[in-house]
């Protein structure tokens, strides 16, 4: 593995924080405050190519490496973590399902809008009781002539209503349990197919979280991602290399925190010198920053594998596992450095410390990510 980041990887990356700093900033607290989703922002990162940045340019992507990718969440995410988590969910979740599982029809008429951020996805797995035993799927999908008849109640799914295109994951065979499942693409607007009420949530609160219902939605065999009995894998193998996305998202959020922290630090004076000169304080900084560097080392590792075509799930699972944790901590530690200025919106940490929880829950909670990374121990 390389230390050294190609021009490219510094040009995306430096795009992608001058873009956060002049486009994400202004009206973060409102959006956060509202629950308002930044419908603008998404065009924008449409417009600059990050919502299909590894999508190969023959279906309008960036052709990008996963390592520019992971640069580009964490500077978005240091600044807008619902904007951020909107990108995740179109270039890792939806995209890479349809490029590397899709049929060539398939992509030329979904992935491609996808790719040039025209159209947003959603990936529609978990259920009301469906969550971390996703294998449980309740939503049924049944053959019927050229088409099949989707049943069910999709729980959580983040661009719930922005999106158009929804890959949404149902079993075809209970009796093969989670080989009887499969992967659908649904478009918004498919007779049967409703939108549910927007979640009220804790973090995040610009990203549209909803649930969604199926009832005797007739969706073309044609729309089917794959083989029967592939849905359960393809989502599987798609959460791997989405977990280097929210990875990504926690470090981001992990660093835009400790960089809010350090200005404020060498500012805010106290018994007259600034309290970046306390060693309480300067121990806390330390530890931020060797907390962060070791979870992007994680994050780079994860992408660094993807892109050398190596196992990356159980890299992935201890990047996302990790930086989550790190993004928790240092969130708490950037609001104790600013003493009370940290307890209200103006300052952005509070924001930061509520968005960092939801990396320790989706995409495979932490106790999840240890499943994986155990199992792969023990095999
Ligand atoms: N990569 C590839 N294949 C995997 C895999 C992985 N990471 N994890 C499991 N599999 C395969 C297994 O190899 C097995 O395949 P075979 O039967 O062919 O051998 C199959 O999946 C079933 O696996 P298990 O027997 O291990 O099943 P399990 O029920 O004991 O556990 C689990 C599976 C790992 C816990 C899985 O259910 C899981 O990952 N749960 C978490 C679900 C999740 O992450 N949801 C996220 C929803 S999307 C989201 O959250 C988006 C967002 O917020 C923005
Ligand atoms: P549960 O599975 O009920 O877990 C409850 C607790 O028990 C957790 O702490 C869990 O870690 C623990 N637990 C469960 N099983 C075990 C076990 N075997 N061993 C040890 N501990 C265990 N899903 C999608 O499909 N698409 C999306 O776009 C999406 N976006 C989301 C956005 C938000 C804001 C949220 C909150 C969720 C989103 N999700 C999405 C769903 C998310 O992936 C699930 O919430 C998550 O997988 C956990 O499932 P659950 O909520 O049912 O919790």
């Amino acid at each position: 593995m390389n230390f050294q980041l190609t021009e490219e990887q510094i040009a995306v990356r430096d795009a992608a924080r001058e873009f956060a700093k002049v486009e994400l900033l202004e009206g973060v607290i409102e959006r956060d405050t509202e629950a308002r989703f930044p419908t603008e922002q998404v065009k924008l990162m449409g417009d600059l190519g990050f919502m299909g940045m590894m999508v190969d340019p023959k279906y309008d992507g960036g052709g990008m490496d996963t390592i520019s990718y992971v640069l580009a969440m964490e500077e978005i995410s240091k600044i807008d973590a619902s904007a951020s988590v909107c990108m995740s969910v179109n270039n890792s979740l939806v995209c890479w399902g349809l490029e590397k599982y899709g049929s060539e029809d398939q992509k030329q008429k979904y992935l491609k809008p996808l790719a040039r951020g025209e159209k947003i996805g959603a990936f529609c797995l978990s259920e009301p009781e469906a969550g971390s035993d996703a294998t449980s799927q309740k939503t049924t999908a049944e053959l019927d002539g050229d088409h099949y008849i989707l049943n069910g109640t999709k729980n959580w799914i983040t661009n719930g209503s922005t999106a158009s295109i929804y890959l949404v994951i149902a079993q075809t065979d209970p009796a093969k349990k989670h080989k009887g499942i499969s992967a659908f693409i649904v478009e918004k607007g498919m007779e049967g197919f409703t939108i549910g009420k927007k979640e009220d949530k804790l973090g995040i609160r610009g990203s549209d979280t909803h649930s969604l219902m199926f009832s005797d939605v007739r969706v073309p065999v044609e729309n089917r991602i794959g083989e029967e009995g592939l849905g359960f894998k393809f989502a599987m193998e798609t959460l791997n290399g989405g977990r280097i996305g929210i990875a990504a998202q926690a470090l981001g959020i992990a660093s835009g925190a400790y960089e809010l922290a350090l200005g404020y630090a060498k500012e805010r004076k106290t018994f007259g010198k600034p309290i970046s000169q306390h060693q309480a304080i300067q121990f806390k900084l330390a530890d931020m920053a060797t907390e962060i560097e070791a979870a992007r080392l994680l994050c780079l590792k994860a992408a660094h594998l993807k892109d050398m075509g190596e196992d990356y799930s159980y890299a992935s699972a201890m990047a996302k596992l990790y930086a989550s944790k790190v993004a928790m901590a240092v969130t708490v530690e950037a609001v104790q450095v600013h003493g009370g200025y940290g307890y209200v919106k103006e300052y952005h940490v509070e924001r930061l410390m509520r968005d960092a929880k939801i990396t320790q829950i989706y995409e495979g909670t932490s106790e999840i990510q240890k499943i994986v990374i155990s199992r792969k121990l023990l095999s």
